[in-house]
C-alpha cells in the first residue's frame, strides 16, 4: 500500500517501514481564530456578504493543511514575520474596473515545498526546479504521525519505537518571529528514514524539515536523490494522526527552488 505520512510529521511512501517513529498522541485544542478574521469587511450594505473561511470541509472530511498568508506569519530568519506581500495597484475604489493585486513573496514563504535545486547548484543548473516534481509523490495516501516534541529526530528517534510523547504545543507557525528551536530532523534521522524506507514525501509543521543545528546536512541527504520531496511550513493542529490522502499542488514556477504549496488531507 502507498503511504503518505505527517510531523506532526507527513511522510509518503510505497511501503512503511515498520521502525519508523511511529507515536500517535491527542493533538492540540481547536485552531487559534484564523488570522485577518477579526477585520474581515463585512459589507456595509448587507450582512449576509460575509466571508467565510474554513480550515475543514466537506462535512469533515477535508483538512485544509495549508497556513493562510499573513503579513504576521513568520519568514525564515526575520524578526519581522512576511510583512507586506500585496499590493492593489488597481483598484475600483480609484476608479479601476476592477480590482487586481500584485503579490510578492520569497518562494520559501508558508506552506512551501522545496525543489531539488534548492540546494543543490548543478541541479539548479540542470534545472530541477518545482516544475519538475512529481504530483503522483505530492498526491496519495499518507500517514500523519505526531512525534514528541521534546526532541529532534536523530538515528535514535527514527530507529526505535518512541514512547508516545506529551506534545508539546509550539505553534510556532502563528509566531512572528523566527524561532530556531523548532523541532525536525537531524542528519543522522534523515538519512535513517532514506536508507530503511520507501518514504517519498516528508512534511512538517515548521519552516524546515531539517533541525535547525543540522540544517544544510539533513536537507542534503532528503534531496540529494531528488526522489523525497519535502513540503514544510504545514498546519497540522488539530488534526488527528492517522492514515488520509494528501494532495498538493504546487505553483508550475519554472526555475524555482520552492513555491508556496496548496495541501490538503482527506479523509
Ligand atoms: C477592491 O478594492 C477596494 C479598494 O479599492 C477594497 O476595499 C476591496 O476590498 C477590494 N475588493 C476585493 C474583493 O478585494
Ligand atoms: C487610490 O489612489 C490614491 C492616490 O493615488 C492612493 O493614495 C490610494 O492609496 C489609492 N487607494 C487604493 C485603495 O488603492
Ligand atoms: C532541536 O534542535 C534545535 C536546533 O537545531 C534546538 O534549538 C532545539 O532546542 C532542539 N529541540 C530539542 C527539543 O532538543
Amino acid at each position: 500500500m502507498e503511504l503518505t505520512i505527517t510531523l506532526s510529521l507527513l511522510l509518503t511512501s510505497a511501503v512503511l517501514h515498520s521502525t519508523l517513529p511511529l507515536s500517535f498522541s491527542t493533538p492540540n485544542s481547536a485552531y487559534p481564530p484564523p488570522y485577518g478574521l477579526e477585520t474581515t469587511a463585512a459589507t456595509t450594505l448587507n450582512d449576509d456578504l460575509i466571508p467565510v473561511r474554513r480550515e475543514v470541509y466537506g462535512d469533515g472530511r477535508i483538512f485544509d493543511i495549508s497556513h493562510r498568508y499573513h503579513p504576521d506569519m513568520p519568514l525564515w530568519a526575520s524578526q519581522d514575520g512576511v510583512g507586506q506581500f500585496l499590493w492593489l495597484p488597481h483598484s475600483m475604489k480609484n476608479g479601476s474596473l476592477a480590482n487586481n493585486s500584485e503579490m510578492k513573496l520569497p518562494t520559501h514563504t508558508g506552506t512551501h515545498v522545496d525543489a531539488p535545486c534548492d540546494l543543490f547548484d548543478h541541479y539548479f543548473d540542470a534545472g530541477f526546479d518545482v516544475d519538475t516534481l512529481d504530483l503522483g509523490v505530492l498526491n496519495g495516501p499518507a500517514l500523519l504521525v505526531d512525534v514528541p516534541r521534546d526532541k529532534n529526530l536523530t538515528v535514535h528517534t527514527s530507529n526505535s519505537k518512541v514512547p508516545i510523547g506529551k506534545r508539546i504545543s509550539m505553534r510556532l507557525m502563528y509566531k512572528k518571529e523566527f524561532d530556531t528551536s523548532y523541532v525536525g530532523f537531524m542528519k543522522d534521522g534523515a538519512q535513517c528514514l532514506v536508507d530503511n524506507t520507501d518514504i517519498k514525501l516528508v512534511g512538517i509543521d515548521y519552516l524546515s524539515v531539517a533541525a535547525f543545528d543540522d540544517l544544510l546536512p539533513s536537507h542534503h541527504v532528503f534531496l540529494e536523490g531528488r526522489e523525497i520531496i519535502l513540503v514544510e511550513g504545514l498546519k497540522l493542529d488539530g488534526v488527528q494522526p492517522g492514515i488520509y490522502s494528501v494532495h498538493c499542488l504546487p505553483l508550475r514556477l519554472l526555475g524555482a527552488d520552492g513555491s508556496p504549496i496548496r495541501c490538503i488531507l482527506i479523509k
